[in-house]
């Protein structure tokens, strides 16, 4: 056996597999048996008590506020929802081809420079970035209506971050429903441990970068299609199936072609997503409210076409929770290419709880490669 053979079988995981890389105490996944956990609090139990504001404060502060600090933390986020005239006017200047995920990724540092320019701190400590929970929505809502060259709306305090989201993007307020709605997928994708992009938002912080630029780093790896994009191709499946009667003929070819559907199969969950369960109960609810979308029954023929299929081939396998979101996001009028830029706005309060943690116990990452290039050389 070669030296290199002997690296590779004792130490080397491609793409990292299995391997710990950090400890944490913000999120814990149970993959046999389908149960997430923030900071030990279920999914379940956040999505059906709490709002995504208080998610945040959790997220972030280790434990669910009392009134009096949800207050004070509520008041503080809704005071930042709105963004300084210089961010919107740059957000004008973007080529209109631009994709969302980019205007994010390269104008996160900019806000960073403007507050140290005003005098703020940027520094290491993530709470002069709690803002940026705040804005991320904001952000993304304008772009949206800038690049449809519709006016900016201001941010309404007195509504829910989620519902307030869509208020911003569709200058409309929300049914109640859709505002709930919109706040729980926030919350569901607000944290998920050490996916690509919140490793690398410790990456990049573990050198001692501000949260800003290592916020920055992890939309860039949220963007990738392998990461962050596969709702968008699970909402353009339903859009080619078309009819909930033709679901099966086609998930079946596609299988028999060995095409992967996407938004079914996960690499830690091996039970049902439990986050596909909590947004598959609300996009239940929003289907009665819109008979016209037929978006859930194909959905429910494609999983149960999937299921049929990989059980007599003994590999079962679930929605995760791209299955259904992309699905809710359609229902809410939001356009598809606004997915992943709202898992960003999602993410972020995962993100700098992260960041915060890794400088509060750093080592800066530096792991080795193995070596399979030419032996020395003249
Ligand atoms: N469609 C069809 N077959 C699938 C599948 C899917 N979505 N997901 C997994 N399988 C198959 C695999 O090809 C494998 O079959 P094989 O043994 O014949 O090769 C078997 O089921 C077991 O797969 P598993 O090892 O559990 O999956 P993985 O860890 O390699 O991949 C994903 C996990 C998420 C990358 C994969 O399920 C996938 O590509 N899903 C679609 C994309 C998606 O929804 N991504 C969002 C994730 S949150």
């Amino acid at each position: 056996m070669t030296d290199v053979m002997q690296v590779a079988e004792a130490q080397y995981a491609r793409g990292l597999e299995g391997v710990i890389a950090t400890e944490s105490a913000i999120c814990k996944i149970d993959g046999q048996n389908g149960k997430l956990y923030y900071r030990g609090y279920s999914i379940e139990h956040l999505t059906t008590h709490h709002t995504f504001e208080e998610v945040t404060y959790l997220l972030l502060q280790g434990s669910l506020p009392d009134p009096e600090q949800l207050k004070k933390f509520s008041a503080q986020l809704r005071a930042e929802r709105a963004v300084p005239g210089i961010i919107v006017d740059t957000l004008r200047r973007y080529p209109r081809s631009v994709h969302p995920m980019e205007v994010l990724q390269s104008i996160i540092p900019y806000i960073g420079a403007l507050r140290r320019e005003e005098g703020r701190a940027i520094d290491i400590s993530c709470e002069n970035s709690y803002h940026l929970v705040a804005q991320f929505a904001t952000i993304v809502a304008y772009i949206y209506r800038i690049r449809l060259e519709l006016p900016i709306i201001e941010p309404d305090n007195s509504l829910s971050h989620g519902a307030n989201f869509l208020y911003m993007l569709n200058a409309q307020k929300p049914t109640d429903l859709a505002g709930t709605a919109m706040d729980v997928a926030f919350t569901l994708h607000a944290e998920h441990s050490l996916n690509a992009s919140t490793f690398t938002a410790r990456v990049v912080a573990s050198t001692l970068a501000s949260c800003y630029t290592s916020v920055s780093a992890a939309i860039g790896a949220l963007y990738g299609p392998l990461h962050g994009g596969a709702n968008e191709q699970v909402l353009e499946m339903v859009q080619n199936i078309a009819d909930p009667e033709k679901a099966a003929e086609w998930v079946n070819n596609a299988l028999t072609n060995k095409e992967k559907i996407m938004g079914m199969g996960h690499r830690v969950y091996k039970a049902m997503d439990p986050r596909a369960v909590v947004i598959e109960r609300l996009l239940q609810q929003l289907s009665k409210s819109l008979p016209h979308h037929n978006d859930y029954p194909i959905l429910k023929v494609v999983q149960e076409t999937v299921r049929n299929y990989m059980e007599k081939r003994n590999k079962p396998i679930y929605p995760n929770v791209d299955f259904f979101s992309g699905a809710i996001y359609n229902m809410l009028s939001i356009p598809s290419d606004l997915f992943t830029p709202i898992f960003a706005a999602a993410r972020i309060a995962g993100w700098i709880a992260h960041i915060a943690e890794q400088y509060s116990n750093n080592r800066i990452y530096r792991p080795r490669a193995l070596y399979v290039g030419p032996d020395p050389r003249s």
